[in-house]
């Protein structure tokens, strides 16, 4: 007799981005004729760039020679792409060797995936609001109780507030896996090495793992904030970062990201170098690798050009980014993030719901967003607008904002 998974249960309501779009589908089909303007999910909108086009030209055209054809791949990724993602993170100061990087088909799967090297006994903390798949993955993995008023029983929340500058303090007592996320998904907010210290070294103290998520990195302009946490003395020892090619190179189709798992990382019971091999276990098992055509388009947006050519795109969504901050202010909206980071997160007026609040921006302005509260209860009162989009069309969603949002 099969039974299902049944932690599948616990979970709250529909994945959130999926969720937005059913209520956004309904909005059109009630009022036929209606153009959305969509800054909800961060959807990359601009072409790849000539570099990185070339590199997955030169992906297709290796395989259509004999001589030069492969199958299947190393499953941790190509030695190319890895050396040049460990060259990355020297230039961060971090001395890492490339068999501790994992290249994967994004950050949202290892995001979701890493927790399974990890026992169903550990008390895993938060950042609250944070990106859906850290708390959902760990429900799914049974790793929490049920879930009562949008938050699981046995999770640990970090609030994340205007008060504290949207990064958390320490949790209370002693938690064992710390999600962390910077730039932040949704709130925009960029941690200082400061800041990241303090958990550095309480991860070091506990012999807790910090699993730091920084697919938006190349998105910070200010030198003086950490692109990596291996900028933080002591974080070899205790942290997992993990990043993607999606928002840097507009691969969020495409896919490809990869995780760093240093040979040094250790918890209570593991032996050394244990983590690590846990995760090439993993990988090896249930991975069989990133497309082959794609890693060359990795390694395309690695190189000189590559990364020149990303840098004048990702100063386009900023430049998006800029124009929804300044628009939204020159309405008294009080807004935060969309400096270092390409979303802007506003507080609601009137302290409104975050789902009414959505309903309400599609309603008159017809500007799609995402709910605060679809983050996590700390999201409640707040909206996430998203920089990605055609630079146009953002200028038009926050003019109609502008005219037709009744405030
Ligand atoms: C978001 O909008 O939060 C992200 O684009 C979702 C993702 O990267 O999976």
């Amino acid at each position: 007799m099969a039974t299902v998974n049944s932690n599948y249960r616990k979970l709250q309501a529909g994945y959130l981005f999926p969720e937005i779009g059913r209520r956004t589908r309904q909005f059109l089909a009630d009022n036929p004729g209606v153009q959305v303007m969509r800054l909800g999910i961060g959807n990359t909108t601009e072409p790849l760039t000539p570099t990185i086009i070339r590199g997955l030209h030169e992906g297709v055209e290796v395989l259509a020679q004999v001589e030069t054809y492969t199958g299947y791949g190393d499953e941790q990724g190509e030695t190319a792409l890895r050396e040049a993602l460990a060259r990355r993170y020297k230039g961060y100061g971090a001395e890492l060797d490339a068999d501790e990087f994992f290249v994967s088909d994004g950050a949202k799967p290892d995001t979701a995936n890493i927790q399974s090297i990890f026992g169903l006994d550990n008390v895993v903390a938060i950042q609250d609001p944070a990106y859906p798949v850290y708390v959902d993955s760990n429900v799914i993995a049974g790793r929490t109780g049920q879930g009562v008023n949008g938050q699981y029983e046995g999770l640990v929340y970090m609030p994340c507030t205007a008060e504290n500058g949207f990064f958390p303090d320490l949790p209370q007592g002693k938690v064992d896996l710390i999600y962390l996320c910077s730039p932040n998904n949704p709130t925009g907010a960029v941690a200082t090495h400061a800041q990241l210290k303090v958990f550095v070294d309480y991860a070091l103290a506990h012999k807790a793992i910090i699993i730091y998520d920084s697919a938006y990195a190349s998105f910070i302009s200010d030198p003086s904030l950490p692109r990596s946490i291996y900028e933080i003395e002591g974080a070899k020892k205790c942290a997992i970062e993990i990043n993607s090619f999606s928002k840097e190179g507009g691969f969020t189709g495409v896919r490809l990201g990869w995780a760093v798992v240093p040979k040094t990382v250790e918890c209570e019971n593991s032996e050394p170098g244990e983590i690590r091999r846990m995760w090439f276990r993993r990988q090896t098992t249930m991975f069989n690798g990133a497309s082959n055509i794609v890693q060359k388009g990795g390694l395309a947006i690695l190189s000189e050009a590559g990364q020149a050519e990303c840098r004048e795109v990702i100063g386009y969504y900023m430049r998006n980014a800029r124009a929804i901050r300044e628009g939204l202010e020159a309405l008294g909206l009080t807004c935060f993030g969309g400096v270092n980071a390409p979303y802007i997160w506003l507080q609601t007026p009137g302290g409104m719901a975050s789902w009414d609040f959505f309903d309400k921006l599609l309603r008159e302005a017809h500007v799609v967003g995402t709910p605060g509260s679809g983050f996590g209860p700390r999201g409640e009162g707040y909206f996430r607008l998203s920089a990605f989009g055609h630079h146009a069309d953002v200028l038009r969603a926050i003019e109609s904002i502008q005219k037709n949002l009744k405030l």
